[in-house]
């Protein structure tokens, strides 16, 4: 089932997000739910709170990057409970965007490598390091458990140039072709 995409607005979007045991209900569901809503969308990656779910969920596939590098077509994950414990490696800028924050594509500069602790969908641990943009992108999706998002990171003057563009995503003026439930307007 394809959920509706929370926009830039919604408070679940600040909050920090709560971790969960296995027998979350439906969890199942949920992660096919979020791939499906992910893929109509033609994002990346989603977190649960851009579903309106104040949990320690996101998921992960990169194979929309496979024509560019074929090495990200076997990236399917999903991070349950996750932590990120290092960060590592120079400080590297690249442009992002986020299906909470339709038209708004930013440069934004993040750590080049990660360590991250997190279940799987079967709460199987795992301790992993990542560099590239697997470091990127989960580090975006971290991030939105974490209550941040991307625009958080920009300068005061690029922030200054998309305000307008942040105010509209609030009332719910944005032209989307996936849905989408902004804080005000109908949608
Ligand atoms: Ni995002």
């Amino acid at each position: 089932m394809i959920l509706p995409i929370y926009l830039y607005g919604q408070p679940v979007l600040r909050k920090e997000a709560k971790e969960i045991t296995a027998d979350y209900p439906n969890l199942k569901e949920l992660i096919d739910n979020m791939f499906e809503t992910m893929y109509n969308a033609d994002g990346v990656g989603l977190a649960a709170p851009q579903i309106g779910l104040e949990i320690r969920l996101f998921v992960i596939d990169l194979k929309p990057l496979a024509e560019d590098d074929p090495k990200y077509g076997e990236f399917k994950k999903v991070f349950i409970n996750p932590r990120i414990i290092e960060y590592s490696g120079d400080l590297v800028k690249m442009e992002e965007g986020c299906l909470s924050i339709p038209g708004i594509n930013e440069i934004v500069e993040r750590e080049e490598k990660i360590r991250i602790q997190y279940v799987d969908e079967n709460f199987t641990a795992h301790d992993e390091v990542y560099g590239d943009f697997y470091a990127r992108c989960i580090q975006h999706e971290y991030d939105h458990i974490e209550g941040k998002l991307f625009v958080d990171k920009i300068s005061g003057i690029r922030k200054q140039l998309i305000k307008s563009k942040l105010n509209n995503l609030i009332k719910g003026k944005v032209n989307c072709r996936y849905r989408v439930k902004a804080l005000n307007g109908k949608h």
